[in-house]
């Protein structure tokens, strides 16, 4: 979606937009518009019974001789406007609202809603963001689901803040499309070699990219991670990507890790066929460290931020780990892998542990589609939370809230400890009862964190939405992008 921004409504003809607040004069909105048709307009207002309730329109097409050719209303409640998400909310209903008549361009009037124009960059990211389609496999552009909406003109007074801030939500709109498009792509055009490529591709936002090949992981004693990828034909990496926002300072705010399981078959202990498609999106994790990478580069953070994603597929084969083997992970630590299928906590150990021995970051946040006990716990609402650290959990949750991009904060203390006990080495990569699955994957992420606030999200019930949500189409959502650059930036602000 294209954003114009302008100051005066000096020309008042195509399709324009008015967000008019309950209980306010219409005129304080239409005001510029030629008074010869307020009349029409009333009649036209009363007529649709738009309400109040941001989530109703009247939509008045102009008669012969007025410039504009459509007038869409839009009524707003902004008592019940309580965080940015709910603006971006409006957002995105605006987009399905024109889309559903095939506008393609609209003149929005803008109406002030506070927070120092805050609220009204939310409203576009909302709209921004109800525009992503991921179409590219339809060959038959009957079968698309179009998006005819594509540029809005903002009119303001304050049009050259709303466009600064703009600068920011386009930033992470990008990121959250980047997102979107990797997790959507099926795993045969995006193997970890192609993931890696992907990777390679934002070094034209100014980040510093290193790709790790197998030989290196070999030489890194990654024995954790190359378990997990010796069945497959396709190749290994674990990608770095570093951004140096404050070149005055040497130490690195925050480290982002990635699981980037291309595919996840389960391995030699096999998942059953019903769904497992599904397990395409195993990369999530990766793709949003990608994308969040994408967004905090292109709105130039001032801050020094890395990230690691370990790229793996998942098969089981001739040459695949068994059910039994012990692996050496790359700290030192020995591992039964009682399951094939707890896969992404061995590539988590190895890769948490290069990310702290090469960036010794203040903050480690380590994302992946983790557990399906995670959904069994908390649904797809929201994403598994578990951290060493009350202060850097409490910052997620704060942010969560506001973004609409909510966490959960879920059990992680010593007493699950016994779970992964193993006979024969220092741990087992699976719990030993049905309870807690999740806590048992954090807890072994866990052995492998040192002194470091840490956070690990279980992302696996909110990367992928089965049908339309409010600002997601349906498909791979994007989770976690606009979170966590909303930490980053509060967490600057505070230290
Ligand atoms: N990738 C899966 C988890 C997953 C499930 C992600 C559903 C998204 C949707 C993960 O690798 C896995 O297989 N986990 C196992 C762990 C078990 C073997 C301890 C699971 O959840 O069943
Ligand atoms: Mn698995
Ligand atoms: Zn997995």
């Amino acid at each position: 979606m294209k954003v114009n921004f302008i100051t005066s409504l000096n020309n008042d003809g195509g399709n324009l937009i008015f967000l008019c607040i309950k209980n306010k004069p219409l005129d304080n909105y239409l005001n510029g518009l030629n008074k010869k048709f307020k009349g029409y307009i009333d009649k036209a207002i009363k007529i649709s019974a738009m309400e109040f309730n941001n989530n109703s329109f009247a939509d008045i097409i102009m008669p012969q001789g007025s410039n504009s050719d459509r007038i869409i209303l839009f009524g707003i409640d902004q008592t019940k406007l309580n965080n940015e998400y709910a603006y971006g909310k409006l957002g995105s209903f605006i987009t399905t609202v024109l889309n559903n008549k095939k506008i393609k361009n609209a003149k929005l009037v803008s109406t002030d809603f506070g927070n120092k124009g805050e609220n009204e960059a939310n409203i576009i990211y909302g709209m921004a963001l109800n525009t992503y389609r991921f179409n590219k496999y339809f060959t038959d552009e009957i079968k698309k689901r179009n998006n005819y909406f594509n540029t809005v003109t903002i009119i303001s007074k304050n049009a050259n803040v709303l466009e600064r801030l703009w600068n920011r939500y386009n930033a992470i709109k990008e990121g959250v499309f980047l997102t979107r498009n990797l997790v959507s792509e099926p795993s045969n055009n995006l193997t970890p070699a192609l993931l890696a490529k992907e990777a390679q591709k934002l070094k034209a936002c100014g980040l510093k990219i290193n790709i790790l090949e197998e030989k290196k992981l070999k030489s890194l004693k990654m024995g954790a991670l190359l378990g997990v990828a010796q069945g497959s034909a396709n190749k290994p990496f674990v990608v770095t990507l570093e951004w140096k926002g404050n070149p005055k300072s040497k130490s690195i705010d925050f480290s982002f890790v990635g699981k980037g399981v291309t595919f996840d078959t389960g391995g030699i202990s096999i998942k059953p066929s019903g769904g497992m498609e599904e397990m395409k999106y195993d990369m999530g994790g990766s793709a949003v460290v990608l994308g969040l990478m994408k967004t905090l580069a292109l709105s130039k953070i001032k801050s020094n931020i890395s990230a690691v994603v370990g790229l793996v597929e998942n098969m089981p084969s001739g040459t695949a780990q068994r059910p039994g083997d012990v692996v050496k992970s790359m700290s030192g630590k020995t591992i039964e892998v009682i399951n094939t299928d707890a896969e992404g906590r061995l590539v988590l150990a190895d890769a948490v542990w290069y990310a702290q021995k090469i960036f010794k970051p203040k903050n480690l946040i380590d994302l992946a589609t983790l557990t399906g006990a995670i959904i069994v716990s908390i649904g797809q609402e929201k994403a598994g939370m578990f951290s060493n650290s009350d202060k850097l959990s409490m910052l997620l949750e704060e942010a969560g809230k506001e973004v609409g991009e909510q966490v959960w904060n879920m059990p992680i203390d010593k007493s699950y400890e016994k779970d992964i006990k193993s006979d024969i080495a220092d741990m087992k990569n699976v719990g030993s009862g049905r309870g807690a699955g999740s806590t048992a994957g954090a807890i072994f992420i866990k052995r492998f964190i040192n002194n470091v606030n840490w956070i690990h999200l279980d992302i696996a019930g909110v990367t992928w939405a089965k049908s339309d949500k409010p600002l997601i189409p349906k498909g791979g959502t994007g989770f976690g992008v606009r979170l966590l650059e909303e930490v980053v930036l509060r967490y600057l602000q505070k230290n």
